[in-house]
This record gives C-alpha cells, sequence and structure tokens, in this order.
C-alpha cells in the first residue's frame, strides 16, 4: 500500500444504511455497520485523498481528517451527494442504500386492527433514486466503484450491476455467509472491472480497504489516462 496514491485526489464514500421512515416509531433499514466505509474513508486518507464521507446512521468512530455529512434516508443520501460531488475524482458507492421508502410516512403511528380480523397489514413502496447510477451518469462523472453485496451468483449479479449502473469497477461481498460481509470485522471481495477480476482473500476491513484501494487506483490511473 502506497501512501500517494491518492495524493490531490479528492474521494467521496457513502457509507452505512439508510433508514426510511413508516411512522414516527418505525422504519426500513438493513444491517450494514458503516465498518467497511469508514475503514475505506480512513485508508484513502493514508493514500493521500480529500475525504468526504456520507453517512447513514451507524454507532462507529468518525474517522479523522475526513469531511463526515450525516444523513438518514436514500434521499438525503442523495441529495447530500449531489451537493457534494463536483470536484470528485472518484466516487465509492459503499453504502447498502434501500431501494425503496414507504409511498408516505405517515403523521401517527399505524395502530393494530381495532377489530383484531386483519392478519395482513400492507405497506406500499416506491423506488429510490439509484445514487451511485446518477454519479455515474454525469457529464463530468468521476470514477465510479461500487459494491455489490449478493446471496448467490455473487459475480454475474455484480458484473450485470456494474454494467447497468454505468460504474468503472464494482466490488462484490458474499453477504450469505454471515461471517462476512454486513457487521463484521471482515470480510473477503472480488473487484471486478473491465478485463479485471481479483478475489482479495478473507482479512480484516481495514487491511481489505486498503488492498482495494491499491487496486482501484491502478483502474483509476489508467481511466485518467484513456
Ligand atoms: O457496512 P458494513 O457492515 O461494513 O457492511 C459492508 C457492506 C456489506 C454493506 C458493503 O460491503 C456492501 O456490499 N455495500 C453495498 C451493499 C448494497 O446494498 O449493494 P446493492 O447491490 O444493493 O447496490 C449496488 C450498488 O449501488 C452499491 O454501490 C450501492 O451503494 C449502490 N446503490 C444502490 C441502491 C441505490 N438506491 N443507490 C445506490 O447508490
Amino acid at each position: 500500500f502506497k501512501h500517494d496514491i491518492f495524493t490531490g485526489r479528492s474521494v467521496l464514500i457513502t457509507a452505512g444504511p439508510t433508514r426510511e421512515d413508516i411512522d414516527p416509531v418505525r422504519y426500513i433499514s438493513n444491517h450494514s455497520s458503516g465498518k467497511m466505509a469508514y475503514a475505506l474513508a480512513e485508508a484513502a486518507v493514508e493514500a493521500g485523498a480529500r475525504v468526504t464521507l456520507v453517512s447513514g446512521p451507524v454507532n462507529i468512530e468518525k474517522p479523522g481528517r475526513v469531511k463526515t455529512i450525516d444523513v438518514v434516508s436514500a434521499q438525503q443520501m442523495h441529495d447530500a451527494v449531489q451537493e457534494n460531488i463536483e470536484g470528485v475524482d472518484i466516487f465509492i458507492g459503499c453504502a447498502a442504500v434501500s431501494d425503496y421508502r414507504p409511498v408516505e410516512i405517515l403523521k401517527d403511528k399505524i395502530k393494530k386492527d381495532p377489530n383484531n380480523t386483519e392478519e395482513i397489514l400492507e405497506l406500499k413502496l416506491v423506488r429510490n433514486p439509484d445514487i451511485a447510477a446518477s454519479v455515474a451518469a454525469l457529464d463530468s462523472a468521476p470514477f465510479v466503484i461500487g459494491f455489490a453485496a449478493e446471496t448467490r451468483n455473487v459475480i454475474e449479479y455484480a458484473a450485470n450491476k456494474m454494467q447497468k449502473k454505468g460504474m468503472n469497477m464494482i466490488v462484490a461481498n458474499d453477504v450469505s455467509d454471515k461471517s462476512i460481509g454486513f457487521s463484521s470485522d471482515v470480510n473477503e471481495v472480488t473487484i471486478l472491472a473491465e478485463g479485471l477480476q481479483k478475489t482479495l482473500p478473507r482479512a480484516s476491513k481495514k487491511v481489505l480497504a486498503r488492498k482495494i484501494l491499491s487496486v482501484a487506483s491502478r483502474g483509476y490511473h489508467q481511466w485518467k489516462r484513456d
């Protein structure tokens, strides 16, 4: 790991889960702890970058020398990314963004059916904006690195996502294995890019973050030259 691979570069990273309110007391979310993204932010600082972290609600310590913007919902994460994307050289979408949110946030707490006859409660959801895809679609788009959390056909699904979202690189992790991925301190990933498939064996997220950035910097500098 070289300490100058991102000198003078600006890196924006999305982190953690998003939280989509249902009513004043309930929400939809997921198990992302933010550990992978925060490790990437620390490693990017060590690599010489200026780093902005747009983070959903997590319970881990904020990394030093990083501009952290706290958000809650996917829409807020999208807006914060758009407001801070100018001048960014490398975008890393590590957040586990809720694909859907409730159509409306109810003002009052949902009550149980008073007659106790209804066993089913339906929740209507609407698609959230795709944050990474909208960055990749910008006129002066940065180098876009995505993550893919998959439970099966990991490589195939990740490759499809990279292509569909217009990303330059994608880091796939198999979240069906409970010992890695979400919340764990360790992970195991396969990095995909055009002409590249590289598996990084199981290691702490801190170690992996540095390795991911080493591979990413080669991809970024080649993309810059082309
Ligand atoms: O936070 P940890 O506990 O450390 O766990 C790390 C992790 C498992 C969350 C991380 O390694 C990871 O895989 N993050 C991506 C998880 C995910 O939700 O992937 P996805 O397949 O739903 O999305 C694919 C890509 O599109 C991601 O880069 C995601 O940030 C992005 N996306 C998805 C939906 C959306 N509306 N906007 C997005 O930008």
